[in-house]
Parts: structure tokens; C-alpha cells; sequence
């Protein structure tokens, strides 16, 4: 009942995760979308203080929007002020509190592969915890440090680079694989929500507080609210396809079940900030305001391109495969599936609602096993029973005799 409870818990939190993420990315992706395609407002609009305007069309009608710099002049904001932050906060909520139910509850499995890093599931968690904090302290010092000086942007986009590739590779030294890929993705996006609390919303309230106080404000003074709120929602927009492949990687144990996992995650994510940047800033081309970005997703693709053709899995050792029969059949291979499925594939407990211990399932789930056990090596999980490589290339020769 407890399990049965658990998991309706988890789904329901990862329904709920994954609505208000899209929220989120969805608004800020506008506004990218939005602040790239202003364009110079007429002579009437820039008396007003405009600094871009935007025509758009949807849902039936059209959208007049002005961007001001710093603030309207005169008293022009006369109706609601709407704030973006609770799809960031709730994104950030739901996401923790996923991580706490599934990767926490049961750190000692979860976060714990012993043949990785041999540690307690409490110390695995504190240090999980730790990465999430951590990154933010030293991405938040990076950009107070190097932000507002000559080369910022570059000089902040190299060391967090430098810090991800770090995380990378100690977090896939530490957590099981299908956690060190979500760590890192989680810390990244704690970091973006933490941006929108300590940086981006306490600027804007602070111009808006003044704007509004009544007493006579040089607007000049208010700038730096705005470039640094900017930098920090620039930086989240290059952090959104490099945090939802980290997510979404866990499906997919050929990722981070790989030797060089830190690598293939560091690199596919590098791949995911060139690819928007294209996003970014083929809109600023297309108005003729800066250069073609098209060679940022050359070179992103290039790199998922070079990762296919790296990480393909390495054949079956002929040696190991050597010692087995010509034609295998389900009564060569039901010894095997028993010895190193069972376990979580059995009986008693099934993983992923499969059972490999009767001929008709075993048939029915062919491929997968096939998939699974020789293409990406994925399962036996972890290899916790220990499968042989002959044990492989029997599957391999049971699989490629069918039909
Ligand atoms: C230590 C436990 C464990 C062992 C041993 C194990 N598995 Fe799994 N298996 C899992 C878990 C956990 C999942 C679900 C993984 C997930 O949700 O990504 C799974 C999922 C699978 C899937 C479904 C994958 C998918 O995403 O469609 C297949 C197929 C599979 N296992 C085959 C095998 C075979 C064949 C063996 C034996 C050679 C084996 N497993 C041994 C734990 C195990």
C-alpha cells in the first residue's frame, strides 16, 4: 500500500513538475523572444521614454508591446503590474520535492553505486544537497566578481563552463549514473530559480519601489537593476536545454551508463547552449543587427553527431563468444535470465512491470532484452549480478537466431 501510495505521490509531483517547468520556459522564452524582435520606436513612442516595440499576432488579436528601459515616465503604469516568478518558485518546489521522494527517500539505492563510490546513502544525499547550494554560491560569486567588468560576459561564460565540466565529472565519480546526470541538471536549474529570488525580482522591486515612491529618482541610478537582472536571465536562457537534457537523460542509461559519462554529459549539454544561442540570435540577424548564428548550431549538432559515432557501443568479444553453441535457444538462455534477471525481473519483484522468468514474457520483451542486455549494456542495472560477457554474446546469437 505504501509503495502503491509512493508512486502516485511521484507522479502526480512530476505532473506537476513538469506543467509549471513548461510554464516557466515557456514565459521566458517569450520574453527572449520578445526583448530580440524590438525594433526603434516612432518619434511619438520614443517621446514617451519606449526604448523597442514589438507588433505580434495570436489567438485572434494583436499585441502592442512597448519595453522600457528603466521606467515610464510620469505615472504610466496605471493598471496591474504583472510579475513572472511562481512558475520559476513552484518549478523549483516540485522539482526538490521530487528529488527528496525518489532520489533522497532511498539514497542508499538511488544516489549509491557501490561500484562507482562506496559510501553511506546519508552522506551520498548531504553531498547531493551540497551540489545543488554549492553551484549557486560559486556561479553566484563568479558573476559579482567578473560580471560588470570589461569582457564580463565572456570571462563569466568560460568559468561556469569550467565549473559545469567539474561538477561533471565529481558528480559522475560520486552518485549512480542516472543520479550524476540529474545532480548536475538539478543544480543548474536551482541556480536558474535562484537568479529569478536573489537577483532578477529584488532588482525589479527595488525600481519599481522608487519609480513609485513619489520622490524625484535619477533613472540612471536604476540601470544597473536592469543589466544585472538581464545578465542573470540571459545566463537562464543558456541553462534551459543543457538542464532539460540532464532531466530527461534518465531515461536513457546509454548516456550515463557510458565510461566517460562526465564527458558525454558536459559535452551534450555544451551542445544544448550553442543550439540556443542559434535561437537567440538568428532573430537579432534576420533584423539585421548582428551577425548569422547558424555556425553555433553547426557546431552543436557536430558535437551530438560526434558523440553518436564515439559512444557506439563496443561489439561482443569474439573470444567470448567463442564457446557458444551455434543455435541458442530459450533453454540455453533461461538459465541466465535467471541467474542474472530475476532478482528485480522475477517473481517477486518487477522492475518496469517485466518478468523474464516464462517463455511467452521472455519472447514478448525480445528485443528489449536484446536492447538492453547487448546493444547499451543498460541491465543487468548497474550489472549488480555481475553478467559475463559470454553471457552477453549468448543473448546476442539467442536474439539474431530468431524467426
Ligand atoms: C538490480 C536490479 C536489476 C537487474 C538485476 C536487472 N534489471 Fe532490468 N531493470 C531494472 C530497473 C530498475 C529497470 C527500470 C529502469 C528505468 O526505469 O529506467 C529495469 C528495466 C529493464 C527493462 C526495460 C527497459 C526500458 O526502459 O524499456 C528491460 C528490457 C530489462 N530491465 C531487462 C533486464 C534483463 C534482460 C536483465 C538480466 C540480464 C535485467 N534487466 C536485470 C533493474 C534490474
Amino acid at each position: 500500500m505504501e509503495a502503491y501510495l509512493f508512486d502516485w505521490a511521484n507522479l502526480l509531483v512530476r505532473w506537476l513538475h513538469v506543467v509549471v517547468a513548461i510554464a516557466w520556459i515557456g514565459s521566458s522564452f517569450y520574453f527572449v523572444w520578445l526583448d530580440c524582435n524590438l525594433v526603434t520606436p516612432s518619434e511619438k513612442l520614443r517621446e514617451q521614454g519606449v526604448d523597442g516595440d514589438n507588433w505580434s499576432v495570436h489567438g485572434g488579436g494583436f499585441y502592442h508591446a512597448l519595453k522600457y528601459m528603466v521606467a515610464p515616465k510620469g505615472d504610466a503604469i496605471d493598471s496591474k503590474l504583472h510579475w513572472f516568478y511562481w512558475e520559476s518558485y513552484w518549478t523549483f518546489i516540485s522539482g526538490f520535492a521530487l528529488f527528496c521522494i525518489y532520489y533522497l527517500w532511498n539514497a542508499s539505492s538511488f544516489l549509491v553505486d557501490k561500484n562507482v563510490f562506496d559510501w553511506s546513502g546519508t552522506a551520498a544525499g548531504v553531498t547531493a544537497v551540497a551540489f545543488l547550494a554549492g553551484f549557486w554560491i560559486i556561479y553566484d560569486l563568479i558573476c559579482r566578481v567578473f560580471g560588470d567588468r570589461k569582457r564580463g560576459d565572456h570571462i563569466v561564460a568560460v568559468l561556469v563552463l569550467i565549473v559545469v565540466a567539474i561538477s561533471c565529472w565529481a558528480a559522475t565519480h560520486l552518485f549512480a549514473g542516472r543520479a550524476a546526470f540529474l545532480i548536475v541538471g538539478a543544480m543548474i536549474a536551482t541556480t536558474m530559480t535562484l537568479n529569478v529570488f536573489f537577483v532578477i525580482i529584488p532588482g525589479q522591486r527595488k525600481v519599481v519601489a522608487t519609480m513609485t515612491s513619489g520622490q524625484p529618482y535619477d533613472p540612471a541610478s536604476l540601470a544597473i537593476y536592469g543589466r544585472h537582472g538581464k545578465q542573470r536571465s540571459v545566463h537562464n536562457t543558456y541553462f534551459t536545454l543543457p538542464v532539460i537534457i540532464a532531466m530527461i537523460s534518465n531515461h536513457y542509461g546509454f548516456l550515463y551508463a557510458h565510461a566517460h559519462s562526465w564527458l558525454v554529459l558536459f559535452a551534450i549539454m555544451v551542445a544544448g547552449a550553442l543550439v540556443r544561442q542559434y535561437f537567440v540570435g538568428r532573430h537579432a540577424f534576420h533584423l539585421g543587427r548582428g551577425k548569422n548564428p547558424l555556425p553555433f548550431a553547426l557546431v552543436g549538432i557536430a558535437v551530438v553527431a560526434a558523440l553518436v559515432v564515439w559512444m557506439k557501443p563496443a561489439p561482443i568479444d569474439p573470444a567470448a563468444a567463442a564457446s557458444i553453441p551455434e543455435t541458442v535457444t530459450y533453454a540455453d538462455l533461461a538459465p541466465v535470465l535467471a541467474q542474472r534477471c530475476e532478482i528485480c525481473h522475477g517473481a517477486a519483484v518487477q522492475q518496469k512491470g517485466l518478468r523474464f522468468d516464462s517463455e511467452a514474457e521472455v519472447m514478448k520483451h525480445a528485443q528489449n532484452i536484446y536492447q538492453q542486455v547487448v546493444v547499451t549494456r543498460q541491465m543487468p542495472f548497474s550489472n549488480a549480478t555481475q553478467m559475463t560477457d559470454a553471457e552477453r554474446a549468448l543473448v546476442d546469437r539467442w536474439y539474431k537466431g530468431l524467426d
